[in-house]
């Protein structure tokens, strides 16, 4: 069958971001510089993946989509609260994300790194009350919040964003060094977003185990990419080009080279699909998505 990825993403990314316009919608509410800031950055043109991934892995077990579509929101929450305090000086000092200028740049720094707080903090609230409100269960909630906590925390993105910068001084850098870092930075949110979506679709244990392997090696290739796309076409994707350089980054490019790099994430595509061919369910939509994630130019 041929499944076609761009049109599926493209619809889930439609639900997805109006749901966030929707959380986020100021009404008649007085108009507030920091609720502008969030919706500056969160509904800006963002790829939506991590939510698109949670809804395809939850539809991957059958679970129901409008439990998980908070869930998956939530998510991009959390991932867009990375990227505002990411961009800040004190981080990678970027201009540009989403196509349009950094959070910092349009609203000061203090207000994005408020910004991003905020948008942390919400996440879990929107799980918790949108889980009551749709009848996920008081266990399932439970778990997400560890899931999500610990992806995000300091043995997760943030543990990671920390060993990033300091590989900024550090020039004896690994590829063993890279991979924990990638794996952590921007590994952990990616697979705990496949993660999710299953646990809100009660899949079993064995089929999360695979499930995590397989979004592990999605994961990592996909900062492989981005390192490499932030050397080349970072410029066309939103984004500050150049920055790894700027900030004198050890990255896979710099470390393995581009070459090395392109087959290192062919060869993770294939290691996801290896994981995902253990699950006896129709993994059509996972598999597509993972090929789509190899080859993006975005
Ligand atoms: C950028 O993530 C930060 C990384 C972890 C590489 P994305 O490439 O998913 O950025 P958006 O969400 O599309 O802006
Ligand atoms: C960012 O990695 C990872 C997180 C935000 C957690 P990068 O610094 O490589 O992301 P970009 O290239 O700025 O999007
Ligand atoms: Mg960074
Ligand atoms: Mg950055
Ligand atoms: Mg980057």
């Amino acid at each position: 069958m041929n499944f076609q990825i761009d049109k599926y993403i493209s619809k889930k990314r439609a639900v997805v971001e109006k749901r966030l316009e929707k959380f986020f919608r100021t009404g008649n509410k007085r108009q507030s510089f920091l609720k502008d800031s969030i919706r500056y950055s969160l509904l800006a043109k963002g790829k939506r993946l991590r939510p698109v991934l949670c809804l395809a892995s939850c539809e991957t077990f059958n679970g129901n989509l409008s439990q998980a579509l908070p869930v998956a929101c939530a998510i991009e929450m959390i991932h867009t609260y990375s990227l505002i305090h990411d961009d800040l000086p004190s981080m990678d000092d970027d201009n540009l994300r989403r196509g349009v200028p950094t959070n910092h740049k349009v609203y000061g720094e203090s207000t994005a790194i408020l910004a991003g707080d905020a948008l942390l903090t919400d996440s879990f609230n929107l799980i918790v009350k949108e889980g009551i409100k749709k009848n996920i269960s008081t266990d399932i909630i439970c778990e997400l919040i560890v899931l999500l906590s610990t992806a995000a925390g300091s043995d997760g993105m943030v543990e990671g964003q920390v060993l990033d910068l300091e590989s900024d001084t550090n020039k004896n850098v690994t590829v063993a060094d890279l991979k924990k870092l990638h794996l952590l930075k921007t590994g952990a949110l990616i697979s705990a977003s496949a993660v999710a979506g299953a646990i809100v679709a009660g899949a079993k244990n064995d089929e999360i185990k695979n499930l995590k392997k397989f979004s592990d090696s999605i994961g990592l290739a996909f900062q492989i990419k981005d390192d490499l796309i932030d050397d080349n076409e970072a410029g066309k994707t939103g984004k500050s080009g150049g920055s790894d350089r700027k900030n004198n980054k050890s990255t896979y490019l710099t470390v393995l080279g581009k070459k090395k790099s392109l087959s290192l994430i062919e060869d993770l595509t294939k290691k996801s699909n290896y994981y995902l061919d253990r699950i006896d369910r129709n993994t059509t939509i996972l598999k597509n998505l993972a090929d789509y994630l190899g080859k993006r130019k975005r």
